[in-house]
């Protein structure tokens, strides 16, 4: 991040008067109704915008980029890496067995049951910590949670899913709740040189410019992941964008898919419940 960018938007947090939050400050935890004021807040902020082209990120805040991005749907940048993880999805471990053979519907059209919270384990299984944990399980090594192959194989498991919506479930345990909890602690905390949470942009700005980029909204921010994009030469994973995102307000960023990350995404994840899966995506 270049440092003129920094100062802009230091001061543009600055000038901003009233801090709002998507998420009403509540004694008891009320995850259903954390997810109605979140819906309520951007669809009142954005008027124009349809529901379920939250999804759609920073093209569904501005006329210009969405038509760029359908344009470059014709021929999505992501097709390479949808292809490599057909083919990788489909390859037999060592043993014999494959990725299907972890999953429920043999890993077809579920990417929107992710994460769940594993009463068992005791704790938040992400879409990206199932691969991982399937191949460790079958006697392969994990896959590196920033590169292509991971991008490759969620790209092809959120396709097979496109238009599904997010069903997240926060079943009734105290541990479920509390993971919940502090993924949105965490979406809300300051941190960082720039003392910036991930609010700060995804919520207080949506559809403003940052250097040439339009802040995506928070709501339905991960249902187009894993995406494409053109300055990452590449895909990246929703690990790749946490990290990508909490470096760039010079905060130190956690390891990929730690304990807050995922509850993060567990937050991020149910607040978007209904809004349909779109990944993989692409952006400038
Ligand atoms: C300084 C502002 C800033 C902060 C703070 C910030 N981000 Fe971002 N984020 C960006 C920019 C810029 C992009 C790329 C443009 C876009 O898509 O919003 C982005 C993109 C994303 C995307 C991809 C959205 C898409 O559709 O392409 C996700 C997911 C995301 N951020 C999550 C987070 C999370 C979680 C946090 C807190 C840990 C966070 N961001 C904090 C600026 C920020």
């Amino acid at each position: 991040m270049r440092v003129r960018f920094v100062i802009a938007l230091v001061s543009a947090a600055l000038a901003a008067s009233v801090i709002v939050s998507a998420a009403p400050a509540s004694d008891a935890p009320d995850p259903a109704a954390d997810a109605e004021a979140f819906r309520n807040y951007f669809v009142t902020k954005f008027p124009k915008v349809k529901l379920e082209d939250f999804v759609n990120g920073p093209y569904s805040m501005n006329k210009d980029m969405r038509r760029q991005w359908q344009e470059k749907e014709e021929f999505p940048p992501y097709e390479f890496a949808l292809e490599a993880g057909k083919e990788m999805f489909a390859a037999p471990f060592k043993n014999g067995k494959t990725y299907a053979d972890c999953f429920e519907n043999g890993g077809i059209g579920v990417r929107q049951n992710f994460p769940y919270f594993d009463a068992k384990q005791g704790e938040v299984i992400t879409l990206e910590l199932a691969l991982n944990r399937c191949r460790t399980a079958n006697g392969e090594a994990p896959l590196s949670y920033v590169k292509d192959e991971m991008a490759s194989l969620t790209a092809y498991m959120a396709f097979t899913s496109r238009g599904k919506p997010f069903d997240i479930k926060i079943p009734d345990d105290p541990r479920a709740l509390a993971a919940y909890e502090n993924g949105k602690r965490y979406f809300y905390t300051r941190r960082g040189q720039l003392n910036f949470s991930c609010a700060s942009c995804h919520v207080q700005s949506p559809g403003e410019r940052l250097r040439a980029e339009i802040l995506a909204p928070a709501l339905g921010i991960l249902n187009a992941m894993p995406i494409y994009r053109s300055e990452w030469a590449g895909m990246g994973t929703i690990s790749r964008r946490f990290i990508t995102c909490n470096s760039q307000t010079r905060a130190v960023p956690e390891e990929a898919q730690s304990e807050d990350y995922r509850d993060l995404e567990y937050f991020l994840s149910y607040v978007s419940n209904g809004l349909p899966i779109s990944g993989p995506g692409a952006r400038p």
